[in-house]
């Protein structure tokens, strides 16, 4: 039977000269959490906000802000992005030396912290973070853009990441993120995904699509 998901929209999907009305528009439409991708223009091909974008976004909402970076290095940037409001900081393995003080680095600042996977990072790679991590994010594309299509081997390693999760007994959000739509979130949540990102399908079609969006993203009609 397929579990409840939970969906995280992705800002960037939404209209950046609008930020403010957008993430409070999907937080009334019913997102779970706002998700907020960092990107440096160095580790992906892209840039997109810092953390003053984030402490502007802040009284919008008070959903959970899930701060995936995509930044590297990250250690000196974990800090100002936790003063700014984020709950979930989310790192990639790559984009430091030294995951496991990057994340406990996040937890000193009394925050989640999370373990990217891009499409070609082992899963391993928790291995010996499973005690210490609250969120797993298993990229589901190359990070960097929005509207790619979904990489099927992920549902492959989604499947691995639910077994480690439930073996390992704590909470653990496992979150899939890129390529996901009306076809593909019931096949990350069949593998094992609870935290759905999705950008492009939940901003298509403007303001007044946002909760019909997330409620079928959700696996509702
Ligand atoms: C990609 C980002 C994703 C992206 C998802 O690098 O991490 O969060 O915004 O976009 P969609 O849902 O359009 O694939
Ligand atoms: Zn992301």
């Amino acid at each position: 039977m397929q579990q409840a998901v939970r969906i995280a929209p992705s800002i960037l999907a939404a209209d950046f000269a609008r930020m403010g009305e957008e993430v409070r528009a999907i937080t009334e439409a019913g997102a779970d959490y706002v998700h907020i991708d960092v990107m440096d223009g160095h580790f992906v091909p892209n840039m997109t906000l810092g953390p003053d974008m984030v402490a502007a976004l802040r009284p919008y909402s008070d959903l959970v802000f899930d701060v995936h970076l995509m930044i590297a290095p990250a250690d000196p940037f974990i800090e100002p992005f936790a003063k700014a409001g984020a709950d979930i900081i989310t790192v990639h393995p790559e984009s430091g030396p030294h995951l496991h003080r990057t994340v406990q680095m996040i937890k000193a600042l009394g925050k989640k912290a999370g373990v990217s996977l891009n499409p070609a990072t082992p899963v391993d790679v928790v291995d010996l973070l499973l005690e210490d991590i609250d969120l797993i994010l298993c990229m589901g594309v190359n990070p960097g853009f929005g509207g790619q299509s979904f990489i099927p081997s992920t549902l492959d390693k989604l499947q691995i990441l639910r077994r480690k999760i439930d073996a390992c007994g704590r909470t653990i959000d496992l979150e899939v993120d890129g390529g996901i739509n009306m076809e593909t979130a019931p096949q990350a949540a069949a593998a094992g995904a609870d935290l759905l990102v999705a950008g492009t399908a939940t901003f298509k079609g403007g303001p007044e699509a946002y909760a019909g969006n997330i409620e079928r993203l959700r696996g509702g009609r």
